[in-house]
This record gives C-alpha cells, structure tokens and sequence, in this order.
C-alpha cells in the first residue's frame, strides 16, 4: 500500500498495534560533534510519543533522520516495516510516506491556503487540479479552516498557518506524522486550536511522533514520553510517569524549568538558570 493510493489522507490505515517507527542504534555525528548517540525506541500504530529534552539535545536531528533530511551516521530506521536507512530505499517514496510539520511553516505567500495544500499533491502525487484541490478542501476543513480556503498566508494568523500546514501534510496520506515543536513560534492565545487539531488527528488514530514543550499536550495526549539529553534517552514511559514521576535527576531538573512558568518565558538552559538564581522572587 502507497500513501498515493489513500486520496483522502485518512489515518489509522496501518494495522494497529504494529511497529509505525523503530529506532535502533541511531548515531548521528556533524563532524566531531556526536549529537546522536545511540537512541532506541519505537513507535506503533496509532501511538502518539512525545519527545521532550532540553535545546541542543539532538531532538530535531532524531526527527530529520526519521524521514532522512539528515543522514544518520549508524543504526537503522524502519518506517512501517520499510528500512529508511537502506541505501538502496527510494528516498522520495519514503518521504511521501512520512508527513512533517516544522515550527515554521513555510507556506508559499503567492498561493492561497487551497493552492499551498494543492501543491505539493500535483507535483509529487502528480494529482490533477480538481482531485487535488478537492483533497485540499477535505484537509483543511479538518483542520478547522473551511472559511479560509482562499485566504493568503499573510491573510491568516500564525496558528491557521500551521494549521495550513498540517492540512498540506495530511493530504499527501501520510502514514505516520512528525511534528517538531510546531506551537512554539504562535503567540500563547493561538497554541490551543493547533494542539487541539493535533489531538484530533491523534483521537483519529493517527501515528505521530511529536517533539513538544508543551507539557499538557504531552501528558493529556501521548502514549508514551521520551526523554532526551545529551543524545541519548534518558528515560521513556507513559505520559503519566515520565512528566510526573520522572525517575532520574536530569529528567527531574528539566521537568522543573519547562514546568516554571517564569523560567519557561525566558527559555531553558543557561539563560533560565540565571533568571532563577539571580532573583528567585522575580
Ligand atoms: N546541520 C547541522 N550541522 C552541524 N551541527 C548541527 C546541525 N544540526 C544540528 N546540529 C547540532 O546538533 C545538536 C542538536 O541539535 P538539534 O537541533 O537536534 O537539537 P534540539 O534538541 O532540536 O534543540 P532545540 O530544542 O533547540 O530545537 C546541536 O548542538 C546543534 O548545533
Ligand atoms: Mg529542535
């Protein structure tokens, strides 16, 4: 089965309970710099797992190996059973397979909310006009966005263009969803109806795998929390135990600064370490 051959981009097509995602042994080292030291988990069917770790922890770079914008250096990554790392895999047809939705959304200022979702189908599902845009149509109402068809990008607040986004990505069909912390660019007030599409998708049966700082999402709505630092994982769990009742120190130290809202405003690391410390009334 081909992600070309389900139009409506309707999840849960794999069977559940089967591995969606298998990460073994991933190493992934930018010169010098190891960034990626040997991570192992999987995703099943129908699973939602967060990816929570401090900036620098190597969790964007685990998401682009997942669909191979970055090459890893070692190890094996199988999407639905397909192995990725395979250097004989059609890497196009894997991509196709994998939807992926960045912090920035990257729509085209020239093309309409139909024609940024259309696009992408025509040139590599090489659908035509009208079954393109009607598949547009279809996304975007899922994503809540059935009034804005014909708006621009700059027409359209931060969230309704990712949740433009989102509608791009799920019209290709994608078997499994990658999101790397697509709310931590939108103002607070517009966080909600972009978790709350994601959700949905996740009700749906939709496989994702989702790098969040968003710890509610996380606790509410994944299966399953990963714990990142220092490239490797530090701890995985259900939702319930990794966020609140982490087992070790560094997943503790983390949880308590994305959990301070004063320390969450200036960021983590360094910076929010200096805030607390420099004035803890503040
Ligand atoms: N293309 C690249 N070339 C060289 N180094 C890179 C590249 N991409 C990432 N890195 C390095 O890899 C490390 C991990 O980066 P990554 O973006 O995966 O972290 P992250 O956990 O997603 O952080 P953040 O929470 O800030 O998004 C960082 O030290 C970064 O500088
Ligand atoms: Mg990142």
């Amino acid at each position: 089965m081909s992600a070309g051959d389900r139009p409506g981009g309707l999840p849960g097509d794999s069977a559940p309970g089967g591995e969606a995602i298998e990460i073994i042994g991933l190493r992934k080292a930018f010169g010098a710099n190891e960034v990626l030291r040997g991570i192992d988990f999987h995703v099943r069917a129908g699973e939602v797992v967060c990816v929570i770790g401090p900036s620098g922890s190597g969790k964007s770079t685990l998401l682009r190996c997942v669909n191979l914008l970055e090459e890893p250096t070692a190890g094996t990554v199988r999407v639905s059973g397909t192995e990725v790392t395979d250097p004989d895999v059609d890497i196009d047809a894997v991509r196709r397979r994998i939807g992926m939705v960045f912090q920035s959304f990257n729509l085209f200022p020239h093309l309409t909310a139909l024609g940024n979702v259309a696009i992408a189908q025509r040139k590599v599902l090489r659908r035509d006009r009208a079954e393109a845009e009607r598949i547009a149509r279809e996304n975007l109402e899922r994503v809540g966005l059935a009034d804005k068809v014909d708006a621009y990008p700059a027409q359209l607040s931060g969230g309704q263009q990712q949740r433009v986004a989102i509608a791009r990505a799920l019209a290709m069909g994608p078997e499994v969803m990658l999101f790397d912390e697509p709310t931590s660019a939108l103002d607070p007030e517009l966080v909600g109806d972009v978790l709350g599409v994601m959700r949905t998708l996740a009700e749906a049966g939709m496989t994702m795998l989702v790098v969040t700082h968003e710890m509610s999402f996380a606790r509410e709505v994944a299966d399953r929390v990963v714990f990142m630092d220092g490239g490797v994982v530090v701890e995985e769990g259900p939702a319930s135990r990794v966020i609140t009742d982490p087992q070790h120190e560094r997943t503790r130290s983390f949880l308590a600064r994305v959990l301070d809202p004063a320390a969450a405003r200036v960021g983590e690391g360094e910076a929010s370490d200096r805030f607390r410390s420099s004035d803890p009334g503040a």
